[in-house]
């Protein structure tokens, strides 16, 4: 069965596996630390994932494996410009929904079954992880995060304790059930970078020009640091929760370090970045890496350890593919704005992604950032069959 052909969550016996059971039947041998022994560096089955979507298109790209079409997902997907999704959120605060496994196991489907994109992402937010262990903040609708006080001096950063995954107890649970019902499709699970969410603790919000962020990072270089290895730990503790739960790949989103130059990403943020990604190597999931604005900064974020990195529409895919190097897929990269045009030219804007595409190794097509929450949900469905109608093989 397909999770395009699903009934709503809750609809049907949710009776699944149970989270964090190896689908293959086959026990993953344990290390001391409960996790997967070896395989560090290669891409395998998701070791806690659905054997079923091992073959999808979607992880078979993220290997640079031969796909039969190219896979389509798109960030943001869930939730913003979708009916349904204002429709079961309706009076319900955007954290107090993501704690709630049945509403975010739904949340999460609702674009499968609308659009029949070739993965699902977890429905959540980066900020999850920091309210999850007692950071106050909310998140206000058409703001975005909003932080009660702003992490700026040492003793703030005993605020930021590690994560545990009884912290996210509710991230285990909507997983389980949702890998039982996506069957074939794969899950994304997601968090935010070191660089991204230190910008919002220390900003204490969105920012345009990050001053507050930049200021501590050149005037405490020292602190700095301190700060993003509290939050590579935070991070790496949280997307542990979601693999072992059943995600078949993670993306770290750093949206907003595209406002750095390529020798400060060097110096104060590749290096938390990277332990991130080795934290999770063990697993042999692929690992997606994503920012916003980053033409200059492509090669060090394949550096800091991605299998895959995903690019904006500034740079054009074949050109991302050059500037990462060899060995890694690439991701996206229609404008989003593109999906407010005429359909003749949606299709046309995306035949020259796939153009630049055709000769990669390894593409799966996304916009260049997240879905705009003014789209047109249509204009969607009728990419992802564009997309493959174009890309059979
Ligand atoms: O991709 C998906 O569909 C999964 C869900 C998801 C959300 N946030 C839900 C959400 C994901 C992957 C995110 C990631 C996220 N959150 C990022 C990285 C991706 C990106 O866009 O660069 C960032 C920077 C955030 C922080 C954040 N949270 C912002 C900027 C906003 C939008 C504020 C607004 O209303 O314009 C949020 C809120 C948020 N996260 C909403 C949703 C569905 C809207 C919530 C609401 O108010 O109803």
């Amino acid at each position: 069965m397909s999770a395009n052909d699903l009934p709503p969550a809750g609809a049907q016996d949710l009776t699944h596996a149970g989270a964090g059971a190896p689908a293959s039947g086959d026990p993953i041998p344990a290390g001391a630390a409960g996790r997967p022994a070896g395989a560090a560096g290669r891409l395998r089955t998701a070791p806690y994932a659905p054997a079923a979507a091992r073959d999808s298109a979607f992880l078979k790209a993220c290997r640079r494996e031969p796909v039969p079409h190219t896979p389509v997902w798109f960030m943001r997907q869930a939730g913003r410009s979708l009916p349904e999704y204002l429709k079961v959120r309706e009076g319900i605060p955007m954290l107090e929904s993501c704690m709630r496994p049945e509403l975010v196991t739904e949340i999460t489907l609702q674009p499968v079954r609308r659009h029949k994109v070739d993965a699902a992402i977890y429905f959540s937010d980066i900020v999850v992880p920091l309210k999850a262990i007692g950071i106050d903040l909310d998140i206000k609708p058409g703001v975005g995060p909003v932080v009660a006080e702003p992490v700026r001096r040492r003793e703030d950063l005993a605020r930021l304790r590690d994560l545990t995954p009884e912290d996210v107890a509710y991230v285990t649970e909507a997983i389980g059930m949702l890998t039982g019902e996506l069957g074939a499709t794969p899950l994304i699970g997601f968090a935010g970078a070191p660089f991204t969410l230190a910008s919002y603790l220390v900003e204490g919000g969105p920012s345009r020009n990050h001053e507050h962020t930049k200021a501590l990072m050149y005037g405490d270089p020292e602190l700095w640091a301190e700060l993003l290895d509290r939050l590579a730990a935070i991070t790496a503790a949280f997307l542990r929760v979601q693999i072992e739960a059943g995600a078949s790949a993670v993306q770290l989103f750093d949206s907003w370090v595209g406002a750095l130059s390529p020798a400060d990403y060097r110096r104060s943020v590749l290096p938390a970045s990277a332990r991130v990604f080795d934290a999770v190597a063990e697993y042999g999931v692929p690992r997606i890496h994503f920012g916003v604005g980053t033409g200059e900064l492509l090669g060090l974020m394949g550096e800091a350890g991605a299998d895959v990195v995903g690019a904006d529409w500034r740079v054009p895919v074949d050109e991302a593919a050059r500037r990462v190097g060899p060995g890694k897929a690439i991701q996206g990269n229609l404008d989003p704005a593109v999906l407010f045009a005429p359909r003749q030219a949606v299709e046309s804007a995306t035949d020259r992604v796939l153009a630049a595409a055709s000769g990669l190794e390894g593409h799966i097509f996304n916009l260049g950032h997240g879905v705009l929450p003014a789209t047109d949900p249509d204009a969607l469905t009728r990419l992802v069959e564009h997309v493959h109608t174009r890309t059979a093989r």
